[in-house]
């Protein structure tokens, strides 16, 4: 049962009881409606307390029904606060800890609110693509003003209940028992004459309230670029402000089941539930006991170990820092006390906070120092022999249990564990750059890693909020492999017709914050020529456009240089396109004997994108990733992919994998062949009819 029903002395109360968030799923929903009916029908009851068992009052419609039948099946959330707020006898809702979407949208409903502080109270729902649809964007704006509810619904963040106690939303904030309190409060409440007050009747009070409306709409109509829910947010609020609260009712209505249709609110679902899923490993069990991680120490405090070492010390965990000589140490130490200057000088961190975290790093020459660490992750320069020294130095000093950790981004972690005699306790952490900013954090798992060194790491990620997900060993593991194809034909493309600003500006159409060639320029294109190098070495047969080969011989390298693909100006990070460039592009088509032709944005993006979900295919039917939302979070965290687009894999569903593979066929009738290899799932899954994502 959803909902326990008690009475105490003259009070029930009923309690949503579905964890973990008490969602209100079809089974809460009627288990609030039956507790309401008998409540009314049993003349000994005064009041009715509406609460949540463990750790919620509630966290909203259960957001995994949406788009099923259970959805609409009545009891609805809107007959479930019909009914609450039609109540003859006075409910008081008693919040703690999360009241959010329809979760406050019940409790809006209520005649009383009292809630505990340290509650977090919101609408979330524009996160999700989607608009309060419960009467929120009418009850709240009555119940704290128009601004502050406007805030909260277009923003969707939480505000502490303690900070909400004199908005009007409570009657009380209660300091302690909240049960003892609401049974109190609900007993005075019970024995006063209704009829009880109802957030609908109260009056929305704004001196200027069109001129509030559209300064919100101007607000957010960057951040709304790419999704339809904050317009239709301030639209809902709108509605209600003109047109009274029942009109408004039934816009919001309206304007619900519009958005939960949306690809944009898919695709924000599948980001919200794949964040959650990508931190479950299919054979490691949920309660697997994790080691306790104390300490840290980072190996090598250049670009990567710097960055790395802030996570930690961050979440307020001791690193010891190791390099092999003073100046690069010094050097590193300075990197980051000027990464925690410029935060302090943004406001975003106390300046006594700077001190406090450079205080918790520990720097040492020596690996004498590293005996007590717990966790050991090594950022040194990538080369085998160097990684082999310092695994080999590691495995004598490190306590038992111990896990030792590579940022590797290219080696295989089988090769590294076995330096050591605990390959069980080896782990690749492949952090993006700049380490203290990207959120992906790739985990990459060996043949040996132990269940339970996988477990701390994914929980030791979310301590320091990178979102974690499991990639098997491979080369370039699931980022950086799957890159590879696309960056392969954004170049065969140059070679057949397009240029650069031209792909860049397609593929930044469809929503990637950069693309491919202004990206490189700002990486560097020397990284990609030493790792084609070392491709043409290992597949000497794979097909590869020289075209960027021919760039990086004439030393444009990329911002760095002062040009690339694009040529750059002193102290101006802009992109101009280049004569230089593009007539080499030219020419090179010429000696390839390529006729150049129009290249449309559609079949540019087609190429990119369907290079990305091929792989990603591949890479799934190898168990390198264990699901397609982890394909997808790597790429919405760690590579721009558009979040309105959901990732990669979600984007094929939405396009359908029948009209992928014609796509991948015919590009692979038509241009560079070999780089078309359909991933044979696609066509499997296409002839069933299904997606990645079912
Ligand atoms: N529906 C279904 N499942 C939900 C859920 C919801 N509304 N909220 C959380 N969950 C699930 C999570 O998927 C997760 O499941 P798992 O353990 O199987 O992975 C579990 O609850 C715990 O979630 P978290 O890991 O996020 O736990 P935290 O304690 O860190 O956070 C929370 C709790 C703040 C409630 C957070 O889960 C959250 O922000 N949830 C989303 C809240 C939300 O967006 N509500 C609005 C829903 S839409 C709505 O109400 C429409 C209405 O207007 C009609
Ligand atoms: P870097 O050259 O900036 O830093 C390497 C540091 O390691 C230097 O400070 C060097 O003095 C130190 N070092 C070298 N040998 C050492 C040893 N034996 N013991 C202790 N310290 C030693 O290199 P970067 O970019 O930080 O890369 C480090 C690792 O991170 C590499 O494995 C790289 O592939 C990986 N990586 C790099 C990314 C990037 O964007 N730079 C992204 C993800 C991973």
């Amino acid at each position: 049962m959803a909902v326990d029903y008690t009475t105490h002395d003259g009070v029930a109360v009923i309690t949503l009881n579905n964890p973990p968030v008490n969602g209100l799923g079809l089974s809460t929903r009627a288990g609030i409606v039956e507790g309401i009916e008998r409540a009314q029908n049993d003349p000994a009851i005064k009041a009715i307390v509406l609460t949540g068992a463990g750790k919620a009052f509630s966290g909203g419609a259960d957001i995994t029904e949406f788009n099923t039948p259970k959805a609409t099946q009545e009891p609805t959330l809107a007959t479930v606060i019909k009914a609450v707020e039609g109540s003859a006898k006075p409910v008081v809702a008693a919040i703690h800890s999360v009241a959010m979407g329809g979760g406050l949208e019940l409790a809006l409903g209520a005649h009383y609110r009292i809630a505990a502080p340290g509650a977090q109270i919101a609408l979330p729902e524009v996160k999700l693509g989607i608009l309060p649809g419960a009467g929120g964007t009418q009850r709240l704006p009555r119940a704290i003003g128009l601004e502050a509810a406007l805030n909260m619904i277009v923003s969707g963040a939480p505000v502490m209940s303690e900070k909400l106690a004199d908005s009007g939303l409570f009657d009380e904030v209660v300091q302690g028992d909240l049960a003892e309190a609401a049974l109190a409060f609900a007993r005075k409440v019970g024995a006063q004459a209704g009829p009880h007050p109802k957030v609908r009747d109260r009056k929305i009070e704004h001196p200027n309230a069109a001129g509030f409306i559209q300064f919100a709409r101007n607000t957010v109509a960057a951040m709304a670029k790419n999704f339809p829910a904050p317009g239709k947010c301030i639209d809902a609020v709108e509605a209600g402000v003109q047109n009274g609260f029942d009109k408004g009712l039934a816009f919001e209505r309206e304007c619900f089941i519009a958005l939960v249709q949306t690809p944009e609110s898919r695709a924000l679902r599948h980001a919200f539930f794949g964040e959650r899923a990508a931190s479950k490993i299919p054979d490691v069990p949920s309660d697997t006991v994790v080691r306790d991680i104390r300490q840290v120490a980072v190996i090598g405090a250049g670009t990567m170990g710097g960055g790395i070492a802030m996570n930690f010390i961050n979440a307020g965990i001791p690193v010891t820092l190791l390099e092999t000589k003073q100046e690069a140490l010094d050097r590193g130490l300075a990197t980051i006390r000027k990464n925690y200057e410029a935060t302090v000088k943004k406001g975003k961190l106390k300046p006594e906070a700077l001190e406090q975290r450079m205080a918790l790093i520990t720097p040492t020459l020596s690996y004498d120092d590293l005996k007590n660490a717990d966790l050991i992750v090594e950022a040194v320069f990538e080369e085998l022999g160097v990684k082999e020294q310092v695994f080999k130095r590691l495995d004598e000093v490190a306590k038992a249990g111990a896990i030792l950790a590579s940022n590797t981004s290219t080696l295989d972690v089988d090769k590294i564990a076995a330096f050591t005699k605990r390959p069980q306790d080896v782990v690749g952490m492949h952090f993006f750059s700049p380490a203290n900013v990207m959120k992906l954090l790739e985990v990459v798992r060996g043949k040996e890693t132990a269940k339970d060194v996988l477990a701390t790491v994914m929980q030791l990620a979310k301590k320091i909020k990178k979102t974690a997900v499991v990639s098997g060993v491979c080369d370039g593991f699931i980022g950086n492999r799957m890159i590879e194809q696309y960056i392969r034909q954004a170049l065969f493309m140059l070679e057949e017709g397009a240029l650069p600003a031209q792909v860049d500006r397609a593929i930044e159409k469809f929503g990637f914050a950069m693309g491919p060639f202004r990206m490189s320029d700002l990486a560097g294109n020397d990284i990609g020529w030493a790792i084609r190098k070392r491709r043409y070495l290992e597949h000497p047969d794979m097909h590869y456009s020289k075209i960027a080969d021919r760039l990086c011989e004439t030393g444009r390298f990329g911002q760095k240089t002062g040009g690339g693909w694009y040529d750059y100006k002193a102290g101006d990070r802009t992109a101009y396109p280049s004569k230089v460039v593009d007539d080499m592009i030219g020419a090179f088509s010429k000696e390839a004997n390529v006729e150049r032709r129009k290249i449309g944005d559609e079949e540019i993006v087609e190429r990119l994108v369907f290079a990305l979900v091929n792989e990603g295919a591949k890479i799934l039917e190898e168990g390198i990733a264990s699901k397609a939302s982890d394909i997808d979070m790597v790429y919405l965290t760690g590579y721009g992919f558009p979040l309105h687009r959901g990732g990669p894999m979600l984007y094929a569903d939405t396009v359908g994998l029948y009209n992928v593979e014609r796509a991948i066929r015919r590009y692979a009738a038509r241009t560079n062949g070999d780089a078309w290899q359909l991933a044979t799932s696609i066509a499997e899954l296409a002839a069933k009819g299904q997606g990645f994502n079912g």
